[in-house]
């Protein structure tokens, strides 16, 4: 366990297990310091001299580009590989060849990959730092920190809320990091997902041990009440090998207008994004809709990693 900043010097992050309040904290600390930087100044050369490695094997918008501008406005700079296809991995080169090839050039290496464990794998064959930036169905880290960053700032306070998560519960991986996180805190949970969508086996026993209030319903309306966060997630048709299935579960839930009408008035709605008919549009003028603040916070939150990994927070 991971308890100061100083100790993140020269780690990997791959799991949100390496994280303690103490250290959230600091995090959070130099996040909001990261924030204040860039509305500022646009960001400093906290970093400059240093490369960043970014190596995607999955689709993605936010992770990659916050990674890429979290280290360009600390003054450092990215060899961008967000498609593989075009890389020698299409040549069939084995991922510890092309991680062993990627730190001979750079400092620190981004890796989101479709197997659970392979930021894991990445890890043992470098020696720089790795970052976990999203392992297939496994965990999601860095997302559950600006996650969690978000709620802090948005309601001041973590302990006391009730999470409502909903939708893919079983593939999100954003919600297996975010669930473990919040385990550092006094909350409760509501799981709220069709029945073949329920928590993973091993996240549900973290919550059960933990001693946290938890219910799993399949009933949004009947909970929204409740919610201080709702917590709303894209069902990852990506892991699905049966696509009827997908069809049958995709439009469970939406939060609209007529389900916010039930919520309280002060709480928040975030979601890890991209949004694929789970959020109606008609949501994005409601105060409480706080999910393009919350991914605005991936680069503030990206901008502290990088600074600590590299030794410079
Ligand atoms: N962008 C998040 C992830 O990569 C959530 C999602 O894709 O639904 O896990
Ligand atoms: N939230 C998230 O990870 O987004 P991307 O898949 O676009 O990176």
């Amino acid at each position: 366990m991971t308890t100061t900043i100083d100790s993140f010097a020269g780690e990997d992050i791959l799991s949100v297990n390496q994280f303690d309040r103490a250290s959230l904290n600091a995090i959070f600390g130099i996040a909001h310091e990261m924030r204040v930087l860039v509305e500022r100044f646009g960001g400093a050369e906290l970093l400059q001299g240093k490369i960043l490695a970014n190596l995607f094997y999955e689709p993605s918008t936010r992770t990659s580009s916050s990674f890429t501008a979290a280290m360009q406005r600390l003054g450092g700079q990215v060899i961008p590989i967000n498609n593989v296809q075009y890389s020698s991995v299409s040549k069939g080169e084995s991922l510890p060849d092309t991680i062993r090839t990627l730190e001979s050039y750079a400092d620190v290496i981004v890796i989101r990959h479709p197997e659970v464990g392979a930021a894991a794998t990445a890890a043992y064959y470098a020696e720089k730092p790795v970052i976990n930036a999203g392992d297939g169905v496994g965990e999601h880290p860095t997302q559950a920190l600006l996650d969690l960053f978000t709620v802090q700032e948005e309601l001041e306070q973590i302990d006391g809320l009730t999470v409502v998560m909903v939708g893919d519960l079983r593939y999100g991986r954003t919600v297996h990091s975010l669930t473990k996180l919040l385990l550092n805190y006094n909350v409760s949970f509501v799981f709220v997902s069709p029945d073949i969508l329920r928590l993973p086996a091993d996240v549900l026993e973290a919550v059960q041990t933990s001693g946290h209030s938890y219910s799993q319903v399949e009933d949004l309306h009947s909970v929204i009440g409740e919610a201080d966060v709702l917590y709303m997630t894209r069902v990852q048709r990506e892991r699905f090998t049966d696509l009827a299935e997908y069809d049958r579960v995709k439009d469970f839930f939406i939060a609209d207008k007529a389900l916010m009408a039930q919520a309280k008035e002060k709480m928040i709605v975030m979601h890890p994004l991209p949004r694929v008919g789970e959020i109606s549009y008609a949501l994005d003028d409601d105060p409480r809709a706080a999910y393009f603040r919350q991914m605005r916070n991936g680069m503030y939150i990206r901008m502290a990693l990088l600074a600590a990994l590299l030794g410079k927070a």
